[in-house]
């Protein structure tokens, strides 16, 4: 696959995947929950934030390297996980892992992915990590949880904020199904929900949500594994405490990308809360709508120790494969640099709320 020439920003892989993809695939990698009004707050919250330049600073020895959990990041960007990736390119999750290692990346890689985690840790070197959706039986849990294990993912993410799926109107409306060479191997052999409703009666609260994921199954996770466990999904500053308490040890301020419940705020706009509530004791990271080395400039100087980056991935993957990822994300990185450079801001140490214009330093 060859990169387009005039391909130079996300937006730019955004236009370009637009034009490869059909309207099923289009709507459920670019769509959102219900109006997409949480998806639009997302980017909104980045463009009508200002950043405040210093002049004239010594930018000599600068770096955008940092460390998480104990191990050195190039950069603070990780590739989010996002289920199915086949959907767009043969190889899927190993030809994204392949470009994110290229590029000194950490990725997530999804329960849903369209590899098996353990086929993903073949095709890269690069540093995994294994996003975790609970399942009905704890025994099935424990089971992806080994198999992340056996991989070598260095980290899990529990991803609280969909227990049920959002209202997915437009994928809806343009009549999306998964094709039938996309398939979920991490969740072979697994035995998944065999509940059948009563009638009368919810499919949403006798359904999904009877076996869905509490407070008390996040401390029964932390104690079955050494990886390090972060939530994925928390928008309120009042989830920090019980967050801390159940033996988190990140917080990944996220609303799945508008996916999940519409008319949610930004996380750019909750992310000082979080912040705020955690004072210190956890790592934030947080996702959605970052599109710009600016963007995560913003992010960083709001408290956050790192960010994913979503759909622009699979735009990338679509579009150019292992070679468009790998661009994509090089772009991020100087993007990032250039925003430092340009700020007079020589590290991440140096990146604080007095780089944005009009945020009080301690507001
Ligand atoms: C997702 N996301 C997601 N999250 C998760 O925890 N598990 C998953 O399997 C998926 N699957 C998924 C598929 C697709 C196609 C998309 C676009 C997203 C959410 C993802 O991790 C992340 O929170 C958002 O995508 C971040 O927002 P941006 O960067 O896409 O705006
Ligand atoms: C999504 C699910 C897979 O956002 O998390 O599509």
């Amino acid at each position: 696959m060859i990169v387009p020439q005039d391909a130079v920003s996300a937006a730019d892989y955004e236009r370009h995947f637009h034009l490869r993809v059909d309207r099923g695939v289009a709507a459920y990698i670019g769509g959102a929950g219900a109006d997409g009004i949480t998806q639009q707050a997302n980017r909104a919250a980045y463009d009508c934030l200002h950043l405040m330049p210093r002049a004239l600073v010594d930018m000599a020895g600068a770096t955008a390297a940092s460390h998480l959990l104990g191990q050195p990041m190039a950069y603070p960007i990780i590739v989010a996980p996002m289920a199915h990736h086949r959907l767009v390119h043969p190889e899927g999750e190993m030809a994204t892992a392949a470009a994110a290692s290229m590029t000194g990346t950490w990725m997530t890689v999804s329960t849903q992915a369209s590899v098996a985690v353990g086929e993903v840790a073949r095709a890269t070197r690069g540093p995994l990590w294994f996003q975790l959706y609970a399942q009905p039986r704890p025994a099935d849990t424990l089971t992806l949880v080994r198999r992340a294990e056996d991989a070598g993912c260095r980290a899990l993410v529990l991803t609280i904020d969909a227990p049920v799926n959002g209202i997915r109107n437009m994928e809806q409306r343009a009549g999306f199904r998964l094709p039938p060479g996309v398939t979920t191997p991490n969740l072979e052999g697994l035995a998944g929900d065999d509940f059948v409703p009563a009638h009368p009666g919810s499919p949403v609260f006798q359904g999904m949500l009877r076996t869905a994921p509490t407070w008390a199954d996040v401390a029964w996770l932390c104690r079955q594994t050494p990886l390090p466990v972060l939530l994925k999904g928390i928008m309120n500053p009042l989830d920090v405490e019980p967050a801390i308490a159940a033996g988190a040890r990140g917080i990944i301020v996220s609303n799945h990308g508008g996916r999940t419940l519409d008319t949610l705020p930004a996380t750019l706009d909750v992310l000082p809360l979080v912040v705020d509530a955690v004072a210190g004791r956890l790592p934030v990271l947080v996702d959605g709508g970052i599109r710009r080395g600016t963007d995560i400039l913003k992010a960083l100087a709001l408290g956050a120790r790192a960010v994913m980056v979503g759909r622009p991935v699979l735009h990338a993957l679509a579009v150019g494969g292992v070679a468009g990822v790998a661009h994509l994300l090089t772009v991020l990185q100087t993007e990032l640099e250039v925003a430092m450079a340009l700020t007079g801001r020589p590290t991440l140490a140096d990146v604080d709320r007095t780089v944005l214009h009009g945020v009080a330093p301690g507001a």
